[in-house]
């Protein structure tokens, strides 16, 4: 399993993920600004993944009160959707003010602990869902680079496909910065695990084709409604499933639940540069005078998601009662 991070002698190293899979290069991070730099260029990426960076980027700085503040402000900025960086962020602020800057380490490896054995029950009771041999499409990347444990939605997969639940994995590319097309093959090819890389466009044809059993995708953020917002072209996804009567689920732990946010609206969706779609890697396809808006998240209506595997176990609708429910059962639990 591929690792989008790692603490070693005092610094944290990121796997570049702007390079993969062409070559594995790991960043050396020693101060608070150099992992917010790597966050917001997308060195390290999805949810999880981030929320992690985060803490140990906490961990990177100045021992006080305003070191803290400053880094934690600084990290909290780069990335406004995932809803994991704002909550490993506060743990981080609560465990300094609590115990000191001594705690912030063992807070960090804490929370990827967590994450590891949250992937793995996600696992087990996403692939539970699959019938046999499914044909499943998903979006982007939310595999072991996405998480820093087995993944949500393609852990998922990929425990549904050790049970003989999956045939083939349809990847979408994943526009602009092709996550699925660079992250997600990366990952399955190094499991054997079948698939297909597709333009982002083609699952209208792969469902009017009855090529797709099942779409699972990771998330960025989960109002208390269920409104899911995850990356750009996932909306899309889920109105298509539901014309054609498939099954859309959405993986995630309960990091990414946010009880502030009411509904979808109430998510702040982050727009990126638009030079990440006037231009295909190194080359500029737009006319260099093109206006262009990159949206790099949407929403997908409650109503439109057919489950929410957490690691609780799965939710279904009403979610605004099963999200409240499985959240003071697990506070509870704590
Ligand atoms: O812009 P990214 O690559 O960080 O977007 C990632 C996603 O949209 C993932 O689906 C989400 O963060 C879940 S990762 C387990």
């Amino acid at each position: 399993m591929v690792s989008p991070l790692r603490w070693r002698d005092g610094t944290l190293e990121i796997l570049d993920q702007t390079r993969l899979p062409a070559e594995e290069v790991w960043i050396r991070c020693s101060t608070p600004d150099e992992v917010a730099d790597a966050i917001r260029r997308l060195a390290v990426r999805g949810a999880p993944a981030i929320g992690i960076a985060a803490a140990y980027g906490l961990a990177l700085a100045e021992p006080s009160a305003s070191g803290i503040e400053r880094a934690a402000d600084l990290l909290g900025s780069t990335r406004p959707t995932a809803v994991n960086l704002r909550w490993a962020l506060e743990r981080g602020r609560r465990a300094f003010e609590s115990a000191g800057a001594d705690a912030l380490l063992p807070l960090a490896e804490r929370i990827a602990e967590e994450q590891r054995e949250a992937d793995s029950r996600i696992a087990v009771h996403g692939a539970a869902l699959f019938g046999q041999r499914e044909r499943v499409l998903t979006h982007c990347n939310t595999g072991a680079l996405a998480t820093g444990g087995r993944g949500t939605a393609l852990g998922t997969i990929e425990a549904a496909w050790e049970a003989g639940r999956v045939e083939l994995v349809w990847v979408d590319e994943t526009r602009p910065l092709l996550q699925g097309a660079r992250l997600t093959t990366y990952e399955l090819g190094a499991v054997s695990i079948p698939y297909r890389l597709v333009a982002d466009s083609s699952a209208g044809v792969l469902m009017t084709r009855g090529l797709v059993d099942r779409v699972i995708v990771g998330a960025d953020r989960i109002a208390a409604n269920g409104d899911v917002a995850n990356k750009i072209g996932t909306y899309p996804l889920a109105v298509l499933a539901r014309r054609h009567d498939i099954p859309f689920c959405v993986a995630a732990p309960l990091s990414t639940v946010d009880l502030a946010s009411p509904d979808g609206d109430a998510i702040e969706l982050e727009q990126r540069d638009p030079a990440e779609i006037t231009r295909f890697g190194s080359a500029q396809v737009a006319p260099a005078d093109a206006e262009a808006v990159n949206w790099a998240f949407d929403v997908t209506p409650h109503d439109l998601v057919t489950a929410i595997v957490t690691e609780a176990g799965v939710l279904e609708a009403p979610y605004d009662r099963s999200i409240a429910d499985v959240l003071s059962t697990s506070q509870s639990a704590a």
